[in-house]
């Protein structure tokens, strides 16, 4: 945890705790970058698509990271009202790109119960990309309610309610460079 962290956390008493501090997020999206870029040759160009809003943060650090030639873009879905899921996934924003006959990268913040990855997967293999693969920030391996593969995976969490570092409660905490659990 850096200065800065305990600096939000100080401003902020209904932030309980810090889960996973910006020094170690950094750290791993680093970490990331690296195994996504030797996954892929210079050829492949690469389309990483972003899940707005929560996704947003952690590609725009993970990008800084991958050294080789790729694009992307964005989607927004929703499924969550609170902190509760409503099992619905609904689809606000398509991608601007073609992805057939594409590589293509699903970047997530968080896979929860699974069911917004399975039913992107299920929405995109339908358009005939060359490749499709899935790299996600958080895991949340207790919640699941959808089996779901994950390529590329940040850290394994707990089955609680995080913000930060891209993840809101209510539009809020999207800003924090820290993932932290709220007071409950
Ligand atoms: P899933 O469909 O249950 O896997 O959830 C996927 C989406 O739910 C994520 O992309 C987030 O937007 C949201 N979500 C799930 N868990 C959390 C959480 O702990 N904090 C904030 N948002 C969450």
């Amino acid at each position: 945890m850096t200065f800065q962290d305990q600096e939000f956390i100080d401003r902020d008493p209904r932030i309980e705790r810090v889960l996973i501090g910006s020094t170690d997020l950094q750290r791993r999206v680093t970490e990331l970058g690296r195994e996504i870029s030797s996954e892929y040759t210079s050829e492949d160009r690469p389309i990483l698509v972003s899940i707005l809003k929560g996704g947003v943060i952690f590609l725009s650090d993970l990008v800084r990271s991958i050294t080789i030639p790729h694009e992307f873009d964005f989607m927004a879905v929703s499924s969550y009202t609170g902190q509760n899921t409503t099992g619905v996934v609904k689809i606000n924003m398509d991608l601007q790109a073609s992805i057939t006959d594409r590589h293509v990268l699903i970047v997530e913040d968080i896979v929860d119960t699974g069911l917004t990855l399975d039913h992107l997967l299920e929405l995109l293999s339908s358009r005939k990309p060359t490749s499709l693969r899935t790299c996600t920030l958080l895991n949340k391996v207790d919640a699941r309610r959808k089996e779901v593969r994950i390529d590329h995976k940040g850290f394994d969490i707990p089955d609680e309610f995080v913000i930060g570092y891209g993840l809101d409660y209510n539009e809020q905490y999207r800003n924090l460079p820290f993932v932290g659990v709220l007071r409950g």
